[in-house]
């Protein structure tokens, strides 16, 4: 109970973050954290140490949709200096980070109809709802982001 409610809290924090920045490198982090979050609620759910909740289901996929909407407007021309993992690929292969905000965008959007007014129902129909969001996350990190940490 202590870990959920601690996962609740991140992901609430990470979203408060995104609203008070002005700074896009901070948000787009922000952003990322969100999903960190979700994805960590999510992986808690699969692997039984949080009891499968559909209403927190919802939540993750919602989370992981809303940045998959928001996170390409962080990237304006001259922020991949500063305290960033962001890969000059992104600005120099415009048109493939495009794609990958685009496949992104498309599997959040298909967590969010597959979960349904209430949630997915149960952790095998969670689990395929959102099954194909998470390997959009080594994809783009592994082409987009510079793994120095
Ligand atoms: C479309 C590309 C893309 C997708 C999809 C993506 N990420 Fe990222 N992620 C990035 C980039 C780019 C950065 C580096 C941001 C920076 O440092 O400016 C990053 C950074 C991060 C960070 C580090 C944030 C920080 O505070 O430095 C975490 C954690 C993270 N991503 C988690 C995830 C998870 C979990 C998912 C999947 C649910 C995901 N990402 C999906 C591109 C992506």
């Amino acid at each position: 109970m202590k870990k959920f409610a601690l996962a609740v809290s991140a992901l609430c924090l990470s979203v408060s973050a995104v609203a008070a920045a002005d700074d896009p490198i901070a948000v787009r982090k922000a952003i990322m954290q969100a999903n960190a979050a979700s994805a960590g609620l999510a992986g808690a759910m699969m692997k039984r140490e949080l009891e499968y909740n559909p209403a927190i289901a919802k939540a993750a996929i919602l989370t992981l949709s809303a940045s998959a909407k928001s996170f390409g407007d962080f990237f304006p021309e001259g922020s991949g200096d500063g305290d960033t993992t962001a890969a000059p690929a992104i600005w120099g292969d415009a048109a493939g980070f495009q794609a990958a905000l685009d496949k992104y965008m498309t599997d959040t959007a298909a967590a969010v109809e597959a979960s349904g007014k209430d949630g997915p129902a149960d952790l095998a129909a969670f689990q395929a709802a959102i099954g194909p969001v998470f390997g959009n996350c080594k994809s783009c990190h592994e082409n987009f982001r510079v793994q120095n940490n």
